[in-house]
């Protein structure tokens, strides 16, 4: 019963491999920017717009530019809510870049090359209205400090931030969505323990080797692929009623490692616990609905491969016996060894067979595409040497011992 339910699990991962989607895609690939780029440094309604970027006269409270080569962040009116930055090659945030920015809402400085020591330390703090702030893909090595308290959906994954304090994230009541994927944090301390609003996590890819302490409350996707833990606080998933998606896997987890009722909770719908060090399947909540344990050590896997091995060798070793076999003249087959065996009769060769290869063969050969087919693999377009090449022979045969 185990078995088939795994077999039908693993079945199921590629309809879930769709979590790399991200749902606020369409926001960094603005819409229509060919038809307001260079109509609007003259700008009519909106104010004043600096040279190097555009702000749309219907959209007058946006400025876009993303994407323009900048070493320096442009001046900001004071309009300013939405802010594009990403994809120049701005290194520094001082203290006077922001300062007319007081009413930004989304200010949006990914992919750039921002460096810890190159933003000032109280350059977020005038921007009371703050809700979402994208610094992924820079040279960050810490949170930059002193960050609005109202920030929403803050992402800084993809930098090289090596530790997490307290005092980064402290007092962020509404922040719901934190990434922090694709670093080197070791230690994330008690840093989240006050991310009251906090429903999406996303620490994998770092260098964890423990769960954080202190879990936010109302958190409902948790991601910690990519770490080394190898074992799990007990009940840490007591507290979290609204968890419903915990992503574990490429860990260092053991059987011993997990407390026996980590994952009877009620609430979970997904457990990844593939490519761990798990020799037997830990006890689930009924209700949960999809469990990955594909890559790990689970005893009945190895049954399971074991058997189907068997199995292909032994029809293996039954055609190579009747190909030499039937080297012989005459065929060991073509007459009864005991006349007595009333189940063995002298009979001519079956036909049958052969007429059905020889229909097969026609039919191959007037398929479209069949004389480029032979072409190449007997005729004038064959490589012969190309068969000596050990890589072109390996390949089958190990795809033939892997089943
Ligand atoms: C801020 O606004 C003031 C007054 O409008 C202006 O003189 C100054 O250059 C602005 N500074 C920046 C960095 O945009
Ligand atoms: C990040 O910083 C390191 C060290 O300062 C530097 O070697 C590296 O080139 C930087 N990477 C980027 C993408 O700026
Ligand atoms: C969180 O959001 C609420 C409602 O929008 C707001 O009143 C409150 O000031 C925000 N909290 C912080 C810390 O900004
Ligand atoms: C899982 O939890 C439920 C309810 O809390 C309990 O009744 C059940 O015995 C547990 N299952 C195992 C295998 O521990």
């Amino acid at each position: 019963m185990r078995l088939k339910t795994l077999i039908l699990l693993s079945a199921l991962l590629p309809l879930c491999l769709s979590h790399g989607w991200d749902p606020l895609g369409w926001l960094f690939h603005r819409h229509g920017q060919a038809q307001y780029f260079g109509s609007l440094q003259a700008d009519t309604t909106g104010g004043a717009c600096p040279a190097e970027c555009d702000c749309p006269p219907t959209f007058p409270v946006a400025m876009y530019c993303d994407g323009r080569g900048l070493n320096a962040i442009p001046s900001i009116p004071s309009r300013i809510k939405y802010l594009y930055l990403q994809h120049n090659a701005i290194s520094a945030v001082p203290d006077s870049a922001l300062i007319n920015a007081t009413n930004l809402v989304w200010l949006f400085l990914h992919h750039n090359q921002l460096t810890s020591d190159a933003i000032s330390k109280e350059v977020f703090l005038k921007l009371e209205g703050l809700e979402r702030l994208f610094l992924h893909h820079n040279n960050l090595t810490s949170i930059p400090p002193n960050l609005p308290r109202s920030l929403r959906d803050l992402r800084i994954d993809h930098n090289r931030i090596g530790k997490v304090i307290p005092t980064d994230l402290e007092g962020m009541d509404n922040l719901t969505i934190l990434y922090l994927h694709v670093n080197n944090i070791a230690d994330m301390g008690t840093s989240l323990k006050a991310l009251k609003s906090l429903t999406l996590l996303d620490l994998s890819n770092n260098k964890l080797i423990k769960i954080p302490d202190a879990l936010p409350e109302h958190l409902h996707q948790f991601y910690l692929e990519f770490n080394s833990i190898d074992s799990l606080p007990e009940g840490f998933l007591g507290g979290l009623a609204q968890l419903q998606y915990v992503r574990m896997s490429h860990n260092q987890l053991t059987n011993k490692g997990i407390p026996s009722d980590t994952f009877n909770v009620t609430g979970l719908v997904e457990l990844d616990l593939s490519y761990n060090k798990l020799e037997r399947i830990p006890t689930v909540s009924t209700t949960l609905q999809h469990l990955y344990l594909q890559a790990n050590q689970i005893k009945g896997m190895v049954m399971v491969t074991l058997i189907v091995s068997i199995y292909y060798n032994v029809i293996i070793a039954y055609s190579l016996y009747y190909m030499f076999a039937s080297m012989q003249f005459p065929l060991p087959w073509s007459s009864c060894p005991n006349q007595t065996d009333t189940n063995c009769s002298d009979t001519p060769i079956a036909t049958f067979p052969y007429a059905v290869i020889l229909i097969l063969l026609i039919r191959g050969v007037t398929l479209e595409g069949a004389k480029d087919g032979i072409e190449f693999y007997i005729g004038t377009q064959s490589n012969l040497t190309k068969l000596t090449e050990a890589q072109v022979g390996v390949q089958p045969l190990i795809i033939c011992l892997s089943m």
